[in-house]
């Protein structure tokens, strides 16, 4: 899929994305570039609670459950029912099922409840635009001190738009663009 030998990958995660395409869902997965960094930062912060806004067929959640600390878990929200179903089947058959719960519903829906697993080490945000600034503020509060946020299709104007300005004005984090084609934002709270 890629010519990078960085980002290679693993066979699980091929397996999720070949199911997916089989069951004919959109290519509008992360790339597998953004997917091994997801997974080295899920690494890198030994993450136990990891929790995802838009699952799709949960390409992006097998690479992060790839990278979690043993008995950590990636909580993933689908507001589509079809792509949750198709999404819980895919992760099944790359046996990565116990390392990852869908939630179907939508995130608005959804978030109050897992307030309740706070405080999340890393949250992913691949949801719809609109919502990221609410999004990001959400996690940014539900996210442990020295814990990750990110935000995919971060050049999209809509989100350079409504995002960017909150992100650069909260000294809570430290927020960095991964320059892919669509734009990965990530901060860490600082504070
Ligand atoms: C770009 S795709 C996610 C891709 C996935 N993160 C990956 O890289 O493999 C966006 C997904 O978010 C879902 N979605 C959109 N708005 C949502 C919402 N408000 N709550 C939950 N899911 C939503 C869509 O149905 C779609 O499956």
């Amino acid at each position: 899929m890629n010519a990078n030998p960085f980002a290679a990958e693993p066979q699980a995660v091929a397996q999720v994305r070949a199911f997916a395409g089989a069951q004919g869902l959109p290519a509008i997965h992360i790339a597998a570039d953004e997917g091994r960094f997801l997974m080295l930062l899920v690494r890198l912060l030994r993450a136990q609670r990891v929790l995802e806004l838009g699952t799709l067929g949960g390409y992006s959640a097998a690479w992060m459950a790839l990278g979690l600390a043993p008995g950590g878990r990636v909580h993933t929200v689908e507001g589509e029912p079809r792509h949750a179903t198709l999404a819980r089947q895919a992760l099944q058959a790359a046996r990565l099922h116990d390392r990852v719960t869908v939630h179907q519903g939508t995130a608005q829906t959804l978030l109050p409840s897992l307030a309740q697993l706070a405080p999340w080490d890393l949250v992913f945000i691949d949801a719809d635009k609109q919502g990221y600034p609410a999004y990001w503020a959400w996690a940014v509060e539900h996210v442990r001190p020295g814990g990750i946020i990110a935000a995919h299709n971060a050049t999209w104007p809509v989100v350079r738009q409504n995002l960017w300005p909150q992100v650069q004005a909260d000294p809570r984090v430290q927020a960095h663009l991964y320059p892919s084609p669509e734009g990965l934002l990530w901060a860490v709270r600082v504070g």
